[in-house]
């Protein structure tokens, strides 16, 4: 619903998808040894059972490699009135080995016919001998049994005809269905298959190695137009009217990357400089909410063909918003599917952090054309590289394209940091080039990364030695090409962020690193283990109060001392906030800083300054720093023109403001209020009600007029309440200046007359993004009753959508007025929950840490804990459950460690 929401929901899978999905199945794996496959014959008792109560010939959750698919044919036939599909597919296989089955994945489809073909077959146009087919649900596999054994090194057509009901949810084949304007409702029919769904959708080898092409026919009937990877052919009229779409051949691709939808969208489209057709496809009511997508694509994709030397290999790409999406979006080669906020804006009602919202999302899923999709990750714990690759490119495409963002860091940053933006590019290049459909894994990047030759280096033994290491900064440490491996695996294979704690002691500097903990303080007896054995390789930067060059140095060991050329009152790490670390300077370090800052800010760079702001309440929580010293630090702020950086400091005060409004701690929370309230006054009367500036003029007019609403400023309640009411007088017709829009709904929705009309309207809107203000602004309603209606709206999924559930939930628990309820009906209503969302689905995740991860008291701990342990006891267990009581039980330190600080600085401050 706003973007902390889409953060979190992306979070959460980054975090925890990998964990709780992908590793138990790697664990499971590695426990067990490949057999042989004559061991079936010989010890079939130690194999599963099938349905039929036969032996079924493979125990493990990843396919053989004996059996290898080269070419997919298949054909779908949905019918979006009785919401089933019937469909075949015949797949060319290469066989290793001889063997007398094929073990592929099958799920919830009944397959009413397979049948086996040689070369030879094929060619006389010989009929397919009919094969067994067994199945074994706990694995998502079925076991082909062939009569006579297939023979190594020749090559067979699998031919398999199956059926099933398009599914409910939104996973494999499903259904999707929106209102038009003029209330009748249509369906549509896509599909979503990362990590592990083609299997629910055809059989197939559903794994990110077996790379095949694809040929897809698609019969539909002449109202619905049909997409998938490739462009179509030709059409073909069959008896009856109905339609057949043939695509061309896909290049070599996994099977998650598939796709195809039938629906009666509407379009738009352009060519990019390579001669790429660009479409944005949409509910047709949504037409015209397509444009700003188009104008991006185009831009990023010429600019990704450019930055990765590689053009996109496919004839067209199109990009469609889906009306139930559980996710943001997903990179289907050529065919990407978005949740409709993630795509479409709608100059009246999408504000400017909805643009950038959408412009990342697009930047996102374009970058996974080349990585991820040309390049794949041989298995799903390289994930990581796969998402954090893309995450990494939203910002470098987004600077590129949208210069005026200047968006922030991650360990990818650091690197290019260290390696220089040339070498980092051209390394990237080579890998993308080296494994072009194929796959890799983490390692095969860091060697294209440490091990990339820019033009002029001298070539010998396969590494690169270049002169400009003498001279060029970046470049100046030695045998720096064999240590990007050691260094990245140092970042990638520990848990966590780690901590430089840097003494200055004249002229020389005491450095010390240790891992970063949060909640955990270094007096407490858990310490200590929890240190163990962690070290990285963090490549330092630093500048000083005598001289603005950037400093570098590899902190390697646990301690190390560095000197400096002469004395300098402060010394800054972590230039440009390029790195991945936090900083504490022991001693006179921080004042010496905030001293700087109060003296002249500017003399320290705005990404630096930013920075600081992180650390400094970043060690609050971890024990290292007192409160009121961060807090002396934002003091400068008042003097502060660079916009990110009070945002920064603007999000540290309103967290702390929530936490004491949720618990209702009133003495501070109104403090709090006043010392906003009179701190950023000058700032917040300057503010206008438009959408003019620039982006991070009209990004902090949100911020600051949202919390002074929230604040129950008068001249804010004022001024929204007066354009909420001429907006109600116009019938809703009155266009109110986006980046206020949300602001203006949650004043008006305050009151019994405003509440139900935005309901009303929340009904008719046909645009996304004002859906989410609306639903926003209701669910910020001090009434029980009316946040009970909009969840009961939400468990119905008609008026709101199953898809937005989870987000409404965590609005309402983040309510003040509407916590305990949100968590009630959690705990009341699991099982119901459990039947719309798998338990560990996006939507589960972000429902369960939604309406806990703000607690902060010990009972609220206990009473998750309860939960919990009956959950747990009922069988289903989620790593998201540790998270959260670790969570809440930080909360309540930070609390107990800081609230009386807090009361004593606000007193003397307001
Ligand atoms: N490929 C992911 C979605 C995904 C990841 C699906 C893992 C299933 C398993 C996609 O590229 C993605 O990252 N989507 C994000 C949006 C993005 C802009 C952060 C999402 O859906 O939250
Ligand atoms: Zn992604």
């Amino acid at each position: 619903m706003d973007n902390s929401c889409r953060k979190l929901i992306f979070n959460i899978y980054i975090g925890f998808y990998c964990s709780a999905i992908i590793l138990p199945q790697m664990c499971i794996c590695s426990y067990f040894s490949t057999p042989s496959i004559d061991q079936f014959n010989k010890d079939a008792g130690t194999f599963p059972v099938a349905t039929n109560g036969q032996p079924f010939p493979w125990h493990e959750l990843r396919l053989p490699t004996v059996v290898t698919p080269l070419h997919y044919d298949l054909f779908v036939h949905p019918n979006l009135t009785s919401l089933d599909f019937v469909a075949s597919e015949k797949i060319e296989v290469l066989v290793r080995d001889a063997t007398q089955f094929i073990i592929l994945h099958s799920t919830d489809l009944e397959i009413t016919n397979a049948t086996l073909q040689s070369e030879e077959d094929v060619r006389y146009r010989k009929p397919g001998k009919k094969l067994t087919v067994l199945s074994y649900p706990a694995h998502q596999q079925i076991a082909l049994l062939v009569p006579e054994k297939l023979m190594a090194d020749l090559r067979y057509y699998v031919t398999i005809d199956f059926q099933a009901k398009l599914a409910d949810g939104f996973e494999g084949f499903y259904k999707s269905t929106y209102r038009t304007l003029g209330g009748e409702t249509r369906t549509i029919a896509v599909t979503d298959f990362e990590p592990t769904q083609a299997r629910m959708a055809f059989p197939c080898f559903d794994e990110p190695l077996f790379k095949a092409s694809f040929s897809i026919k698609i019969r539909r009937e002449s109202r619905h137009i049909a997409l998938s990877n490739m462009p179509k052919v030709k059409t073909i009229e069959l008896e009856g009217g109905l339609l057949e779409d043939h695509f061309e051949t896909t290049v070599k691709m996994s099977t998650y990357l598939v796709a195809y939808i039938v629906c009666d969208f509407n379009s738009v489209s352009g060519t990019s400089s390579s001669g790429v057709k660009v479409s944005v496809y949409a509910s047709p009511d949504k037409w015209s909410q397509t444009h700003y997508a188009l104008e991006a694509s185009l831009k990023l994709l010429d600019f990704y063909e450019n930055y990765f030397d590689i053009n996109y290999p496919l004839p067209k790409l199109d990009l469609v918003a889906i009306p139930d999406f559980e996710s943001g979006a997903m990179e289907n080669w050529g065919l990407i599917t978005y949740r409709e906020t993630s795509l479409l804006f709608d100059p009246k009602t999408s504000s400017v952090s909805d643009k950038l919202w959408v412009t990342k999302v697009v930047a996102h899923e374009l970058a996974h054309q080349w990585f991820g999709n040309l390049v794949t990750m041989e298995w799903w714990n390289d994930i990581w590289l796969n998402e954090g690759f893309a995450t990494y490119m939203e910002l470098i495409s987004a600077n590129a394209t949208y210069p005026e963002l200047e968006l922030g860091a991650c360990i990818l940053n650091m690197l290019k940091d260290f390696l220089s933006e040339e070498k980092f590019q051209k390394g990237i290049i080579n890998y993308l080039k080296k494994f072009s459909y194929g796959n890799a894994k983490n390692d095969d990047l860091w060697s294209s990364l440490s091990n990339s030759c820019l033009e002029g280096d001298f070539t010998s033994g396969g590494f690169c030695y270049s002169d400009s290491k003498t001279t060029s900064n970046t470049l100046a440490f030695l045998e720096e090409n064999m240590e990007v491996k050691e260094m990245m695996t140092t970042w990638t294979l520990q848990k966590g962020i780690p901590l430089v704690v840097v003494k200055q002691e004249g002229r020389s500097l005491r450095l010390q690193q240790e891992r970063f903990l949060s909640g955990v303080f270094k007096e407490d007896p858990e310490w200590r283990a929890l240190q163990e054995r962690y070290l990285w390789h963090i490549p330092l930067t630093y500048s000083t109060s005598s001289s603005d060059a950037i400093h570098r140095h590899i902190l390697k060991s646990k301690t190390d001392t560095l000197d400096l050329p002469e004395k300098t009152s402060w010394v800054k790490f972590n230039v440009d906030s390029n790195g991945y670390y936090i900083v504490h300077y022991e001693g006179h370090g921080w004042d010496q800083l905030i001293t700087q800052l109060n003296q002249n800010h500017t003399l320290l760079r705005p990404k630096d300054r930013i920075g600081l702001i992180h650390d400094a309440f970043q060690l609050v929580s971890a024990g290292r720093l007192t409160l009121d010293k961060a807090l002396d630090l934002t003091r400068y702020l008042q003097h502060e023109t660079n916009i990110p950086a009070l945002l920064k400091g603007l999000e540290y005060l309103e967290t702390f403001y929530h936490m004491m409004d949720r618990r209702n701690i009133s003495d501070v929370t109104e403090n709090l209020k006043h010392y906003f309230l009179r701190y950023f006054k000058p700032v917040i009367d300057t503010q206008s009600w438009s959408d003019e500036g620039s982006v991070w003029d009209r990004m902090l007019r949100s911020v600051l007029l949202k919390l002074a609403c929230y604040l129950n400023h008068a001249p804010c309640i004022r001024k929204a309440t007066q354009l909420f009411s001429q907006w109600m007088e116009s019938g809703g017709k009155l266009n109110i200046p986006t980046d206020v829009l949300k602001i203006v709904y949650s004043v008006g929705a305050q009151t019994t007359a405003g509440w139900n009309y935005l309901l009303k309207q929340y009904e008719l809107s046909v645009s996304g993004a004002e859906k989410n203000k609306i639903l926003y602004a209701l669910s910020t309603s001090k009434h029980e009753e009316k946040l009970m209606k909009l969840i009961e709206l939400g468990m119905e999924g008609k008026v709101i959508k199953t898809q937005d559930l989870a987000a409404l939930l965590h609005a309402i628990a983040r309510n003040p007025e509407g916590q305990q309820l949100a968590w009630n009906f959690v705990r009341e209503n699991w099982t119901e929950l459990l039947k719309k969302f798998g338990l560990g689905s996006f939507p589960m995740r972000m429902i369960i840490s939604g309406t806990t991860a703000h607690f902060s008291s010990k009972d609220e701990l206990q009473e998750v804990k309860l939960f919990f342990e009956f959950l747990k006891a009922q069988g289903s267990h989620l790593d998201v459950f540790q998270i959260v009581l670790e969570t809440i039980s930080k909360n309540i330190k930070w609390l107990e460690k800081n609230l009386p600080t807090l009361r004593t600085w606000l007193l003397a401050s307001i």
